[in-house]
């Protein structure tokens, strides 16, 4: 399998360093000798077609900033006319325009490549066109790491929704988030506080908008809804959609008091919203830190639940693999 990699960020480095380890066992296991030609950032390129030298552009970014001698502009050639078979595309998510990971995926479908990413912007803006697109050329479009990172919230969906109508999902997704209200809620701190404690251990972006204002829960309850529940909506269809910055200190408390945790949750029924809701203390959706939770209303076998406490870079890049993986076993 030959990987263009679009975007070489703590996303891209980490799954680089898993195909390293598991190299022998994708071989043995799956028939996989995985290859990466080309790697892209925001100002560089690397290619190699018979495979580049992974230990050496981690270690080029980590001193110079860089992954080759290759200018950025060349990028979208080499996706349209390399024999590349899949493109990693793990570029910025931005779910108002959804590039520039959206014109990368777009040529990447159209010259008969795989997409596997875990960039929510293309797939919030333009998600029916990207399917049609994919579908047409013969090609897989695979972005189970977008939601849940390594929890494989959309697959457990997907299982729930083959024989009957999901009619109902409910999620907490954005962990930063979850993170700051247990941290509220737990340490009577004010919410600078608690972001500037999620950004101390590399919770929170230096910009923790998409997450603290709920853009980031959206575009996930966008995209579970069309995967699962095969709807056709956009971030624009998402409304309200709240923001935890306004949730004061006494306002926890209070709750709190009465033996209730506020929660940003994302629900996806004949609306979509992603609301702050205020929960009883043993509700199982009253997670606590940086956790996410999904419950799938299926419509005669009742609600389901996937949970998971662990996320980050790494489990994010397991989630690629997995993908990965199933492009190999889809193609075989
Ligand atoms: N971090 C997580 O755990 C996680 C979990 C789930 C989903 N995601 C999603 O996965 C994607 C990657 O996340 P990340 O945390 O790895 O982000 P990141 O660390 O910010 O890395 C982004 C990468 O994209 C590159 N880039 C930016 N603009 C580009 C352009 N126009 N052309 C080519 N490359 C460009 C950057 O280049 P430079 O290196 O030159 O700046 C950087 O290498 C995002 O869409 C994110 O939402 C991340």
């Amino acid at each position: 399998m030959k990987i263009i990699m679009v975007g070489f960020g703590v996303v891209g480095r980490a799954l680089t360093r898993l195909i390293q380890t598991r190299a022998i066992d994708l071989n043995r296991n799956h028939d996989m000798n995985v290859k990466i030609t080309a790697i892209a950032d925001s100002k560089s390129l690397a290619i190699d077609r018979a495979g580049l030298k992974l230990g050496r552009i981690l270690s080029l970014k980590e001193k110079k900033g860089v992954v080759g001698p290759g200018t950025a502009e060349d990028t979208h050639s080499i996706i349209e006319e390399s024999d590349a078979d899949v493109v990693v595309e793990l570029t910025p998510t931005d779910p108002r325009t959804g590039e520039p990971g959206l014109e990368y995926m777009t040529a990447a479908l159209k010259s008969g490549k795989h997409v596997v990413t875990a960039n929510k912007g293309p797939l919030v803006t333009a998600y029916p066109n990207l399917r049609k697109l994919a579908d047409k050329n013969g090609v897989q479009l695979k972005y189970s790491a977008a939601v849940g990172g390594g929890n494989p919230v959309l697959a457990f969906g997907e299982i729930c929704a083959s024989s009957e109508p999901v009619t109902k999902v409910e999620a907490i997704l954005n962990r930063t988030s979850n993170y700051i209200l247990t941290q509220m809620e737990e340490e009577g701190i004010a919410f600078e506080t608690a972001l500037r404690d999620a950004r101390r251990i590399g919770l929170a972006e230096p910009d923790p908008s998409l997450d603290v204002d709920g853009l980031d829960q959206a575009c996930k309850i966008v995209i579970v809804a069309n995967h699962v529940m095969k709807r056709t909506s956009y971030i624009t269809d998402v409304n309200p959609i709240q923001s935890i910055r306004a949730v004061s200190p006494e306002r926890v408390a209070e709750a709190r008091r009465r033996g209730k945790k506020i929660r940003m949750v994302g629900v996806a029924d004949k609306t979509l919203e992603v609301r702050l809701v205020e929960l009883d203390e043993r509700d199982p959706f009253a997670i606590r830190g940086s956790a996410d939770v999904t419950r799938f209303h299926c419509a005669f076998s009742g609600a389901k639940m996937v949970a998971s406490s662990v996320g980050g870079p790494s489990y994010t890049a397991a989630g690629l693999l997995r993908d990965l993986v199933e492009v190999q076993s889809s193609t075989r």
